[in-house]
């Protein structure tokens, strides 16, 4: 059976059933899928996927594609090449969002709504292996999805596995008053709420508005993100990466909140003819001291 002649029928028959033999847990019932989901779920809950805004992904572990390949299409997609090899991602899986899809609709219907994408053994291309039921194919921003893991799996020697793209507004409109700059966005997020330097005690990156989808945003991001767990994108949204959904869904949450905090603190101060109040930067370097921190100090004065 091959993914596109025939994915739509087999997957009708029920995705267990797929490969007639195949037992096991279906790759739904998975814990790491379960997970994706919820976090889908979240992030729809919170407002930060208008229509089909935002994406994710998730490199699987050895063990999640031992318990998953028994699932996989026995004819997968055809090879589509990357813009440039990615080594280091030679082999790997990910679990990923699809194109247009709506977050709001990833629990209801997760096999049309996600899949797995295989990268070939030279990290040169990338072909379905699971899910997309439908004709579905992997999200517009796959580009800036392999770059980003591929940095950020050697910097954090495999560490980080999960990639999330919001579009939460408070971080949206900040981009709309700072400049796209990594210090002036950080310490803005910093001062304005006491958990933000522990949810990112690298800081944030931002990068100034880039067409969506493609691999000039894609290289920008993966550069930004080299020393930094999470990037804004100018009226745009924010790229987040982390080991587990928890965290990668905590920095989003955590950064979005602090942003409309510091939002409401300047137009307040504003209104009322009053300079904000912030945490000043010794409070920051205490901070950091007491919860042991690997801050990046050139953000601090
Ligand atoms: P996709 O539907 O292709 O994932 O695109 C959504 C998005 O947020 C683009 O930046
Ligand atoms: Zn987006």
């Amino acid at each position: 059976m091959g993914f596109f002649d025939s994915a739509q029928e087999v997957l009708d028959k029920g995705v267990s059933a797929a490969k007639g033999a195949v037992s096991g847990v279906a790759v739904e019932q998975q814990a790491f899928v379960k997970q994706f989901v919820r976090m889908c779920e979240d992030g729809w809950q919170q407002g930060w996927h208008e229509r089909n805004g935002g994406n994710a992904s998730y490199r699987m572990s050895p063990e999640d594609v031992q318990s998953c390949k028994g699932f996989f299409y026995d004819t997968p997609s055809s090879w589509v090449p990357l813009a440039s090899p990615l080594i280091n991602l030679a082999g790997e899986k990910f679990l990923v969002t699809a194109a247009g899809s709506f977050m709001r609709n990833v629990p209801l219907d997760p096999v049309s709504n996600i899949g797995i994408v295989e990268v070939d053994d030279q990290g040169a291309a990338w072909r379905i292996v699971w899910g997309f039921k439908g004709g579905g194919v992997p999200t517009s921003e796959l580009p800036s999805h392999l770059m980003v893991h591929a940095v950020r799996k050697d910097v954090t020697i495999g560490a980080d596995r999960v990639l999330y793209h919001a579009h939460p507004d408070n971080v949206v409109a900040m981009t709309g008053v700072l400049p796209a700059d990594a210090r002036a966005f950080t310490r803005a997020l910093w001062k304005a709420m006491t958990e933000c330097i522990i949810a990112v005690p690298k800081g944030v990156a931002a990068l100034p508005w880039m067409v969506p989808g493609g691999t000039d945003i894609a290289r920008a991001t993966a550069d930004a993100m080299i020393g930094r767990s999470a990037c804004v994108w100018a009226q745009h949204g924010m790229f987040a990466s982390a080991p587990t959904f928890d965290e990668a869904f905590g920095i989003v949450h955590a950064v979005e909140k602090a942003a409309g905090v510091w939002l409401k603190a300047q137009a307040a101060a504003r209104t009322l003819g009053v300079e904000p109040i912030e945490i000043p930067d010794e409070g920051l370097r205490a901070i950091a001291t007491t919860y042991n921190l690997p801050i990046d100090d050139s953000m601090l004065d």
